[in-house]
């Protein structure tokens, strides 16, 4: 197989580990927990695995003759840079335990769980694959593991192939459904143990514990870069205005740390939106308003970043979505119309089925965004945010606004755009040092787990901005991230969804400065991402960490 010149050296790479992982390791057992909200709610649900300790690893003394031990890995969701090196965290991990240990990774996401479709990961696979980005070792999937007849299934292959554990490697929702596997293998004594790795470049799975999730650290550095770039061409040709939509389909960090990176014009914060109860028509004014006053200078050309999940935190969106995921909602009577309808017939359609408020807002938007927001939902029953043109929407109503203050005298100045969307090329990216760093720590800190018999406890490694050595690994029970909230109809144990908080220090450094960003020209271009070289540059952490942890 031919591989770039720098993958050759980055295979190389060996990762950083806290040295309480170093060597041999004590578990140290914290006080006990509970659930972050609904407490007893959560405890009937989780009678197995609720309240159970915090644990540190600290240095230990070596215990000889520990037994080898079998695990399945599961790549579950959106990809993030780093996966890769999760699984050769476990692999090593669990052959320093045992040279008889084994690896087996479940292929495609959960469902190669479900429908038994494996491969043993032996050390030649996992050396092919060490310090990539990328999940393709084993690959990725969105099926949910939340019924019991798929628990079953994979009790059944966990059998077979003498599994002491699942270690699943995802999201909020994936993790809440690893917790969930956990407490059901747990109630059935079935002698498998489920332990989570906290996985998305959406940096919405974090919390005391889990300081952030991994993937976001590469995924914002080489978007960061591409920001950059645009900035350096905007402001050399000084003719357009860049509208860039970011991924991350709810939470806007992945736009609030791109901001404080590169420091463009416009960053809007969906979490702001509606706090504020923003409307359509207030946030193209705010943006419309920015580019005028530039224009005044003579400044024709700037940038904007718009998270990916704006539209579903504008409050007459939301109501509009809520109504159409129910209005579209799989297998209802409505959707089953609305797939006889021809494409053409479709849109008016659905303005007739939705309430008067919702069905002028859906009028009023351009026919093509107005398609894409009845376009199939997710397995969750979310709306695919990554296929909404939101940047479009925007730059076509900045322009339509412009033009009427043209009229009315309020706007010289020429408006040109340019579009662009970042998501899918940041989630394969070669992880940074840090990811490479906090991943291989996270994988190795599950074989800790497991060989010590934990269930239901997700990996974590805290400390981070301290260097690698220093930082903290353990484990947390993953019941404490707990909260009640309806999910179609029904109120379901999940993982609280950690949203930009307004009044986190990341945030609040953003405001000071986005009025300065705005009207001067303020750029920064942070460059590629830095693999070898001086510490300062290849082993930054994010600001957001920065900001949060100062
Ligand atoms: P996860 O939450 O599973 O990590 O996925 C995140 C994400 O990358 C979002 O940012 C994006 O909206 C979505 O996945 C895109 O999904 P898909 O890969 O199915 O197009």
């Amino acid at each position: 197989m031919n591989i770039s010149a720098l993958q050759k050296e980055r295979a190389k790479y060996q990762p950083k580990l806290p040295k309480s992982l170093v060597g041999a390791v004590k578990l140290v057992e914290g006080a006990k927990t509970q659930s972050v909200a609904d407490q007893k709610d959560i405890e009937k649900l989780f009678p197995n695995t609720y309240g159970m300790p915090l644990i540190t690893f600290e240095e230990g003394e070596v215990k000889k003759d520990r037994p080898a031990i079998n695990v399945g890995v599961i790549l579950s969701g959106g990809q993030a840079p780093g996966g890769h090196n999760v699984i050769s965290g476990i692999f090593d991990g669990i052959k320093k335990i045992n040279q008889e240990s084994r690896l087996y990774g479940f292929l495609g996401g959960p469902g190669g769980l479900v429908d038994h479709k494996y491969v043993e990961l032996t050390a030649e696979i996992i050396d092919e694959y060490r310090n990539t980005g990328g999940f393709d070792i084993i690959g990725s999937g969105r099926t949910k593991l939340e019924e019991e007849w798929q628990f079953d299934k994979g009790l059944e292959i966990a059998n077979d192939l003498n599994l002491n554990a699942l270690v699943i490697i995802g999201g909020d929702d994936s993790n809440t459904n690893a917790c969930v596997l956990a407490e059901y293998y747990a109630a059935k004594d079935a002698g498998v143990q489920v332990i989570g790795c906290p996985k998305t470049i959406d940096g919405d799975l974090k919390n005391e514990m889990i300081e952030t999730s991994f993937g976001f650290d590469t995924a914002t550095k080489v978007y960061s870069e591409l920001i950059g770039n645009i900035q350096r061409d905007a402001n050399s040709a000084k003719k357009y205005w860049h509208f860039i939509k970011l991924m991350g389909r709810s939470a806007s960090h992945i736009g609030l740390e791109c901001a404080l990176k590169t420091q463009p014009n416009i960053t809007l914060i969906s979490e702001e939106v509606a706090d504020k109860k923003q409307t359509l028509e207030e946030i193209v004014e705010y943006m419309a308003g920015i580019v005028a006053k530039r224009a005044e200078n003579g400044d024709n050309f700037g940038v904007a970043l718009i998270p990916e999940g704006l539209i579903e935190f504008i409050p007459e969106m939301k109501v509009l979505i809520s109504e159409l995921n129910d209005m579209l909602a799989e297998g209802s009577e409505t959707e089953k119309e609305f797939k006889m309808l021809k494409k053409s017939h479709r849109n008016e359609w659905v303005a007739g089925h939705l309430t008067d408020d919702s069905a002028k807002v859906f009028k009023s938007l351009p026919s093509g965004i107005a398609t894409q927001l009845t376009l199939d939902r997710d397995p969750h029953g979310n709306v695919q945010v990554s296929l909404i043109e939101t940047e479009k929407l925007l730059g076509e109503m900045v322009k339509a606004k412009l033009e009427k203050m043209k009229k009315a005298g309020e706007y010289v100045g020429k408006f040109g755009t340019q579009y662009h969307f970042f998501g899918y090329e940041g989630r394969c990216a070669a992880p940074s040092n840090f990811d490479a760093d906090y991943c291989y720590s996270l994988g190795y800190t599950a074989s800790v787990l497991i060989s010590d018999g934990k269930t239901g406890y997700m990996s974590s490694v805290r400390n981070l901005t301290a260097p690698a050595e220093d930082w903290i690994a353990g484990g947390v029970p993953v019941t404490t991230m707990m909260n009640m909230e309806k999910r179609h109809g029904h109120m379901k144990p999940v993982i609280q969804k950690a949203l930009v908080e307004l009044e986190g220090a990341p945030y609040k450094y953003f405001v000071s400065k986005r009025g300065e960003w705005a009207f001067t020209t303020q750029f920064v271009y942070p460059g590629p991402i830095q693999y070898f070289g001086p510490s300062e540059v290849c082993d930054l952490t994010t600001e957001t960490l920065k900001f949060e942890k100062a």
